[in-house]
Parts: C-alpha cells; sequence; structure tokens
C-alpha cells in the first residue's frame, strides 16, 4: 500500500476558534506536508523533515496552495439539485411550489441514481468530501444516495425524509411506515462503509404527533444513531407550529414532547430561537447547522452563530442544497462572515475554515474523524488554489499574511479554487 506525502501550505486546528481565542487553534505551516497511508493521515509536520523521514513515500508536491481537511456540510437535500435558484419564494410556497413536485421523481431509481450521482460529484468538485443530506420518503431514494456515496468511498450522513401531512399525497408515508422503512433502512446502511444513517422527520409540519412519536421511538432503540430534523426557520413557519401544536411551549418542544431532542440531535437553521429553546439545546448538547445562502435566498434570517456558540452549542456549516443557492462551502463561509457582519460581528478567516471542516463534523459526532487534517483521521483532503482567478490573485498576492491571502478564496472562489482532493487516501478523480 503507497504511503503519500503531501507537500504545500497546511492549516488545521486543535481547538475551537469559536470559543477559544482563533490564534491558540490554529496550527499553520507555510513548508508543511500531510503524510497519508491506509486511507488515513498518519502525520501532519514540517514537509522537508516528513520527506526526510519516509523516502518510501510517493511525494506530491502542491507548492504553496493550501492543504486543508476536506470541507464537511452537514445539512443538505440531495434531491433538490436540479432546482436549485428556483426564483421568488419563501419557505412553505417554495416548498409547495418548487420542492414537493421535484422531490415526487424520486420514486424512480434511475432519476434518484443520476441525481444522487451529480450531487456527490458537484460537490467533490467544489471540495467537499462528506455531505449530510435528506432524501425523499422514497426507500429506493436513500438506497440511490448511499450506493452513489459508497462508489466513491465518501462518508456521508443521510436518511429518509418522513412526512404524513400537509404534503403531497405521492409524498406522504404514514407513521408505521416511516417507521419500517426507516429501521430497514437503518439496518441496511448504519455503519456500512463509511455511510451513516440519520432519522429524518423533515419538519414538525409535515408529521401527525404520531409520526413523530415512531421516529422517538426508532431513535430512543438506536441512539447511536443522529436524528436530523429542521427547527425555527422562518417566522410564518413558526406561527404554523404552534397551530399545529397548540400546546408546546415552542417549536423545539414539538420534538421534545416525542423523543426527538437529544445529544445526537442536529437542527438545521435554528434561526428565531426562544430563550427556553437555547436553554435546552445547550443543557442536552444537540448541534445546530447554520445555512447561510439558504437563510438569506428563502430570507430566513440572520443566524447567531456567535451567541449560539457561546451557549456552548455545538455549530455545523451547511449548503441546505437546494434552498442554499450553492454547492460551495466557500460560498457558504462568504455568506456566513455577510450574515456575520449584518449582526455586527466579523468572523475571522479561521473561525469560516473551522466550521466548514472541524465545527460541521462535530455537528455530526466525528471529531477527529473527518474534517480534521491530523492524525488517525481520514484522508479526506482539500487542496485550495489560491490564486484560482485572476481577481482574486491580484488581491492575494499583496497579501500579508496567511489569512489574508485565504480570505480573498473565501469570498470569491468557487469551483476553480479546488486544485486537487483526496477522499480516504485516494487521490479524486471524477466521474461526472
Ligand atoms: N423545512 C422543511 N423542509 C425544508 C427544506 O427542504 N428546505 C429548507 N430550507 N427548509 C425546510
Ligand atoms: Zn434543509
Amino acid at each position: 500500500m503507497t504511503t503519500h506525502l503531501l507537500l504545500g501550505q497546511t492549516v488545521g486546528f486543535d481547538g475551537n476558534p469559536l470559543t477559544e481565542p482563533w490564534q491558540d487553534t490554529v496550527q499553520f505551516d507555510s513548508a508543511g506536508g500531510v503524510l497519508v497511508h491506509g486511507g488515513k493521515i498518519v502525520a501532519v509536520g514540517n514537509g522537508a523533515k516528513l520527506r526526510a523521514d519516509n523516502p518510501q513515500a510517493a511525494v506530491t508536491d502542491y507548492g504553496d496552495a493550501l492543504i486543508t481537511a476536506g470541507f464537511v456540510d452537514a445539512h443538505m437535500h440531495y434531491p433538490q439539485t436540479g432546482m436549485i435558484a428556483s426564483w421568488g419564494k419563501q419557505l412553505i410556497d417554495w416548498l409547495n411550489t418548487y420542492t414537493f413536485p421535484e422531490e415526487a421523481r424520486f420514486g424512480d431509481p434511475a432519476y434518484a441514481a443520476d441525481v444522487a450521482g451529480r450531487a456527490l460529484d458537484l460537490a467533490l468538485a467544489h471540495g467537499t468530501t462528506t455531505l449530510t443530506s435528506f432524501c425523499t420518503i422514497h426507500p429506493q431514494g436513500v438506497d440511490a444516495f448511499f450506493e452513489a456515496a459508497a462508489g466513491r468511498n465518501m462518508a456521508v450522513v443521510a436518511g429518509k425524509t418522513c412526512m404524513d401531512r400537509n404534503a403531497p399525497d405521492d409524498l406522504r408515508d404514514t407513521a408505521q411506515s416511516a417507521y419500517d422503512d426507516s429501521k430497514a433502512l437503518l439496518a441496511k446502511w448504519h455503519g456500512k462503509g463509511r455511510a451513516q444513517y440519520a432519522i429524518t422527520p423533515r419538519f414538525s409540519p409535515t408529521s401527525t404527533p404520531d409520526q413523530l412519536a415512531a421516529l422517538g421511538a426508532l431513535w430512543s432503540e438506536n441512539p447511536a444513531c443522529l436524528m436530523q430534523t429542521h427547527l425555527s426557520e422562518q417566522p410564518a413557519e413558526i406561527a404554523w407550529v404552534k397551530e399545529l401544536f397548540p400546546r408546546a411551549r415552542d417549536y423545539l418542544d414539538t420534538y421534545e414532547t416525542f423523543g426527538l431532542l437529544g445529544a445526537n440531535g442536529l437542527y438545521g437553521h435554528a434561526i428565531h430561537l426562544e430563550a427556553r429553546e437555547i436553554a435546552r439545546l445547550a443543557e442536552v448538547g444537540a448541534a445546530v447547522v447554520h445555512c447561510p445562502t439558504s437563510n438569506t435566498f428563502i430570507g430566513s434570517g440572520l443566524f447567531d452563530v456567535m451567541g449560539l456558540a457561546g451557549a456552548q452549542i455545538r455549530v455545523g456549516l451547511a449548503t441546505d442544497t437546494g434552498g442554499g443557492s450553492s454547492f460551495s462551502m466557500l460560498r457558504t463561509m462568504a455568506a456566513a462572515y455577510e450574515i456575520g457582519q449584518l449582526r455586527g460581528m466579523a468572523l475571522h478567516p479561521a473561525q469560516l475554515m473551522w466550521l466548514a471542516t472541524e465545527g460541521s463534523a462535530s455537528a455530526l459526532r466525528m471529531q477527529g474523524q473527518i474534517g480534521h487534517l491530523g492524525a488517525d483521521a481520514a484522508a479526506d483532503i482539500t487542496v485550495l488554489d489560491l490564486a484560482s482567478t485572476s481577481a482574486i490573485a491580484q488581491r492575494s498576492s499583496r497579501a500579508r499574511d496567511i489569512w489574508d491571502a485565504v480570505f480573498p478564496t473565501i469570498m470569491m472562489g468557487d469551483d476553480r479554487a479546488i486544485k486537487e482532493v483526496w477522499i480516504a487516501g485516494v487521490r479524486h478523480s471524477a466521474t461526472g
């Protein structure tokens, strides 16, 4: 088995720059190296020393490109790949007008396989090595996604999206079938290769109390699994939840009542939270996911990264494709920066890079395994060209330090900035 040595500028983290001074958490080497063997990172350190100590290693020299952990997208909808950037609607109308008709097509396994492959290839082209996806109600669409990910040896998290009300006839399951199908898919995929199953009620408005309770029961039978859903995205949605669950103390309570609040819970959006909700999320050790391009595109609001991280809640970062308007985690970091500015808080590029790698991995309870440039992590690696367009190159050429050089790529970069991606220690060559 070949040992590889990747040379270039390297950046990783050994702390959380949202809760500690960012300078104390960064490990940067302008002449670094990453030693890879057996699908894992064996060592990160000075490039010349690693080269001298490992003369057998096959060397790839990336010059002054930046070697980072691959990006981890902590919340997206692969079935919405084809309808990304659909115009003019806010959440509930957007779901009914664009999303549900598209999702109804995923009962066709050939169509699901085609879109799943496309979504994963687009992710890889943008430097994203892990996707966390909602699927549709169709078990065959879940199979299609996990099969496509296995074919690319990608670590992914996904689940059958359950809905038994407030959705079109052809997109509704039942409390019992949601439980049965989710249980069977979990048994089939969870822990198979690099796959992880997440129990996936879409959101409270599209599940009856019976369905929420059934999925809560399934989670209590499989507590090591993640449970992913949506929480407090738009004011009109929150008002609807109050109507549908008149006895609930707040939106989070509609999950909590049915056993769907826990340490392995992953709550997308989480923008308009009440004090009790924040306290409960922190108390149980749940994670929230910031979806900034979606939050601006669908008109949802300004997520409070620093407030929630400060409350000791784990925060991940995500595209939320296709409510999100980009497949790129670089663009997603840029949107997180812009939302921070609108809240009066300039997130440092180190904080943005951390969110897209370590933060998302931690939200997924995979810290140290993915999204980490350090020994024992999977060798899922992204190499960034910090001068990928003439506009970026003329700006980064006058950079004062590495962060001043990275920031233009965060703000203006796209798939052209992705020089190379490695998956589990293998150089990725495009399949699409
Ligand atoms: N809430 C419920 N379903 C969805 C979805 O597909 N996208 C977004 N952004 N929010 C949701
Ligand atoms: Zn979503």
